[in-house]
């Protein structure tokens, strides 16, 4: 069985990327994981080590979207090939990678029938070979997004202790919510989890104790993920924390979240 799990923010900096890849790069050492990267920006593809120069001739996420608004009748079989050709084994995970043409499909996207569930269909092709598989896309709900919460199983939702995330939580989870009845019923909400984390100044522990207290309803990782050089010196790299200082708090910190996220249903 295959778990799907997203990220999602109203805003960009919260660490969507940086946990996927950390969580998704730990897992991966026991686990069949593939990370799927839905953001034009494609901090993800970049974060593991895959230059966008690389991919001029490679199939990637903007093909197989680009496939499903221009083909009404599909060939299950010829979409079944480009998926498995976006596939790029990398040293951690099997990515699906992003470059910035994927922005050229947004006005394209809404025109495209049942154009939030194109992902879900494409997904169906590789589902049965992974134990996990993470999406990450660009901050605010764009259409991309909504195709990873309509596939996605759960939610994890990174946030930063302070008064842009706490704000933003409070957007997050109406909008989730309203999806979530709309398009994936099933979906759950897999956590809230702190990143860049200074735990010695006041205004991020008064921020913490806040979302404990407004969202003390919705799963809270315990594990804090801190802010550390280390974390955002990896992405140069093209490492996940784990690989890069394997030693560290921070690759501590998101090897108790991996762990417990493989610990949830
Ligand atoms: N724990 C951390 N410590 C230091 N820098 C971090 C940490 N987490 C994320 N960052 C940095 O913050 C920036 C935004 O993080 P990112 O994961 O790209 O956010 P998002 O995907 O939500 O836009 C990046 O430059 C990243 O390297
Ligand atoms: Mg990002």
């Amino acid at each position: 069985m295959c778990k799907v799990i997203c990220t999602a923010t109203c805003k960009g900096g919260d660490g969507k990327t940086t946990s996927t890849v950390n969580i998704s790069a730990y897992i991966s050492k026991r686990k069949k994981v593939c990370v799927v990267d839905l953001d034009p920006q494609h901090s993800l593809t970049t974060h593991f080590g895959v230059r966008q120069s690389e991919l001029k001739a490679c199939k990637t996420i903007y093909d197989i979207f680009f496939y499903l608004i221009d083909h009404d009748d599909i060939d299950d079989e010829e979409l079944s090939e480009l998926v498995h050709s976006c596939v790029i084994h990398t040293s951690e995970v099997d990515l699906i990678p992003s470059t910035t043409k994927l922005a050229r499909l947004v006005k394209l996207l809404p025109s495209a029938t049942n154009c939030e569930h194109l992902l879900e269909y494409a997904l169906s092709f590789i589902k049965e070979e992974y134990e996990y598989i993470f999406l990450d896309s660009h901050s605010g709900f764009d259409l991309f997004c909504h195709n990873a919460l309509a596939c996605a199983d759960s939610v994890l939702i990174p946030v930063e202790a302070n008064i842009f995330g706490c704000e933003g939580l409070g957007e997050v989870l109406p909008i989730i919510n309203g999806l979530k009845k709309r398009m994936n019923p099933h979906l759950s909400i897999e956590g809230i989890l702190f990143t860049k984390y200074r735990a010695r100044t006041k205004n991020n522990q008064s921020f913490r104790e806040l979302v404990y207290r407004d969202f003390g309803n919705i799963h809270i990782f315990a594990p804090i993920i801190p802010e550390r050089t280390s974390v955002s010196e990896a992405p140069s790299f093209g490492m996940s924390i784990h690989e890069y200082a394997p030693n560290s708090d921070a690759a501590a910190a998101y090897a108790e979240v991996a762990e417990e996220v493989m610990s949830h249903a």
